[in-house]
């Protein structure tokens, strides 16, 4: 096989926005698509059928292969489901998606842990429910995608978006191990940052800037790590409008202390501790 031709692909939250588009341009590039949405609101309360429905008719009827998932990434059951849904209209399932999205922006003061569940449900544990259910045959096949969504919030923070961006960051880690353990049996999983106008975005950045971030541009770059070519893994690239570039950790040249300091110790090295000048790509030494 090469590029998506015929690989099946389950895209969490295709229903619209962004993962619509990235339906399309997989199914449009030979990919067989499980078009999964829960169909609900912005902020994940509701549910429907109709999101995903239309998104199957727009790949059948241009002669694409898709098929609807309704179930909600929240449930193991639902994760379960998503892949359920691939193996029983394809007979197989080749890469995951995840890029199922809720927002509750609130103020962390104001913040309940009603809030902070709700995203880190649909966001990390979403992620881990369809992961966990694809990676047995990921593992067997000796071939196995998965690209995450995660987002600028978890990168950098941002106002009213602690949850959300404890649950973006959660998913880079994820990908960090996943890219570990998949690594001999060539499952590939990296994790994407766009930048994009749907209605995720559209009361949050302002409208001139969205003119510039057709969701459309993110999509080519997801289809790229999907592809059977791609070989790199536990990447994180930021996408949007035109722009695409990996942000990576690096780490500080730093210093050793010979015996253990004491705190006024650190403090009169701080600086020298945090100076980023000559640092260097991060490394693991101690796992
Ligand atoms: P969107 O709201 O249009 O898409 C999210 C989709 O996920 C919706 O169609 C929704 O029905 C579905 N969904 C929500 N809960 C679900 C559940 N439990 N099970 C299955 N499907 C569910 O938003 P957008 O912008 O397309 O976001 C897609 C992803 O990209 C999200 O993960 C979002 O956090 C992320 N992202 C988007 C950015 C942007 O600029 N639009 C920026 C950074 C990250």
């Amino acid at each position: 096989m090469a590029g998506v031709q015929d690989r099946v692909i389950a895209v969490t939250g295709a229903g619209g926005g962004l993962g619509r588009e990235y339906a399309l341009l997989l199914a449009r590039s030979g990919a067989k698509v499980v078009v999964n949405d829960l169909g609900g609101a912005r902020d994940g309360s509701g549910s429907g059928t109709t999101m995903a429905d239309a998104v199957v008719t727009e790949i059948t009827e241009a002669g694409g292969q898709a098929v609807a998932s309704y179930d909600s990434v929240t449930s193991e059951e639902g994760g379960a489901a998503v892949v359920r849904t691939a193996l029983e209209a394809f007979g197989r399932i080749d890469g995951v998606v995840s890029n199922a999205g809720i927002l509750r922006d609130v103020a962390f003061h104001k913040m309940t842990t009603q809030q902070w569940d709700a995203v880190l449900q649909v966001h990390l544990h979403g992620t881990y429910h369809v992961v966990r259910a694809a990676w047995p045959y990921f593992r067997e096949q000796g071939h196995g995608r998965i690209v995450v969504a995660t987002s600028n919030t978890g990168l950098y923070g941002n106002f009213g978006q602690a949850n959300y961006g404890a649950a973006k960051l959660g998913m880079v880690g994820l990908i960090n191990s996943l890219a570990i353990e998949g690594r001999k049996y060539n499952i590939l999983a990296n994790a994407i940052a766009p930048q994009a106008a749907t209605r995720m975005t559209e009361d949050i950045a302002p409208a001139e800037l969205l003119a510039k971030l057709p969701a459309a541009h993110v999509a080519p770059v997801v289809g790229h790590l999907l592809t059977d070519e791609f070989t790199d893994s536990g990447t994180v690239v930021v996408v949007g409008g035109g722009l695409c570039t990996r942000v990576q950790l690096f780490e500080s040249k730093g210093i050793t202390f010979a015996d253990v300091p004491t705190i006024e110790q650190v403090g009169e090295r701080w600086a020298e501790i945090v100076d980023m000048d000559g640092a260097v790509p991060a490394v693991n030494r101690v796992g």
